[in-house]
């Protein structure tokens, strides 16, 4: 019981900063993944050629309202209002964090 003890915090600290990096870079590309969806309409990282909206270097506030106003209902849409409900509050959040931090 005593030997458990001592081993435990030293363990746990081994294990969260072996794991801390991967597991971070497993969040980023997650999130890519999800915005890589968002090209096919608003352009590589947001960085729209066509008629709809750029999301690259769009406030992050904005983006995320916009998105939940989708997902509620509260803003109509042709596609985005199906498209939001497909993600959580979290998703959305991270989605506008890496589009707002896209160059224009
Ligand atoms: C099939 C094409 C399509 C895809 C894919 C798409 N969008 Fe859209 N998006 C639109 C259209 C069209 C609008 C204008 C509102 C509408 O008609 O639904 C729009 C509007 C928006 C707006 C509001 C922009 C503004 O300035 O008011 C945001 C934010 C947005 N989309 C985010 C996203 C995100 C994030 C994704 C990826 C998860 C995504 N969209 C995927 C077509 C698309």
């Amino acid at each position: 019981m005593k030997i458990k003890l001592a081993i435990c915090p030293v363990a746990v600290l081994v294990a969260v900063a072996a794991t801390w990096p991967a597991a971070y870079a497993q969040d980023s590309s997650a999130v890519r993944g999800m915005a890589a969806t968002c090209a096919n309409c608003h352009g590589t990282d947001g960085r729209s050629v066509g008629t709809v909206a750029g999301l690259a270097g769009v406030d992050k506030t904005y983006l995320a309202q916009q998105m939940k106003d989708f997902k509620t209902g509260k803003r109509p849409g042709t596609i985005m209002h199906q498209l939001a409900k497909g993600y959580t509050d979290e998703q959305i959040e991270q989605m506008a964090a890496y589009f707002a931090a896209q160059k224009k």
